[in-house]
């Protein structure tokens, strides 16, 4: 009887301990970014070639790709790492993005991120 009765005792104890161990961790998608307007004015001269010299050309200047220098950048960044409006898949977007590779390397700012995703979402024009 006292057997039966600690076995139960053990018995409802795993029980309450499973159903209350379970956690569900929901994991929440980034909300979609809202689009750039439509007469948005980001230029590669102006806005990204300065971020490149200036996060970027310490390491990509030549031996590592892509090269990042001035007058050279554009061409070795488009098309291989942009696909020109659509900045999610582009991996030039995606390493500087947060969680992205090159975020750290290059101390990249949310500010910075913005101009690339407006810039390639512009059409990654050469201007
Ligand atoms: C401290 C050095 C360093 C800095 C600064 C740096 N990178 Fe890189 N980058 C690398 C290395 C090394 C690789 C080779 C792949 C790797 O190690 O992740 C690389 C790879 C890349 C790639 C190719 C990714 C791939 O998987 O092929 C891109 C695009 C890139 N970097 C962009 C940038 C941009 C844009 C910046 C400036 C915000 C930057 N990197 C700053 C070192 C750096």
């Amino acid at each position: 009887m006292k057997k039966r009765f600690l076995r139960l005792l053990f018995l409802s104890g795993t029980v309450l301990t499973l159903l209350t161990a379970c956690e569900y961790d929901y994991i929440v998608p980034a909300p979609p970014k809202p689009a750039p307007p439509a007469n948005d004015t980001i230029s590669f001269s102006q806005d990204i070639q300065p971020f490149f010299n200036a996060k970027c050309v310490s390491c990509h200047a030549g031996s590592i790709a892509p090269n990042l220098s001035a007058g050279l950048a554009y061409s070795d960044v488009v098309p291989a790492y942009v696909v020109a409006n659509s900045p999610e898949t582009s991996q030039l977007y995606t390493v500087c993005a947060p969680g992205g590779s090159m975020v750290s390397y290059g101390n990249v700012t949310n500010a910075e991120v913005d101009l690339l995703y407006r810039w390639i979402y512009a059409g990654a024009k050469n201007d």
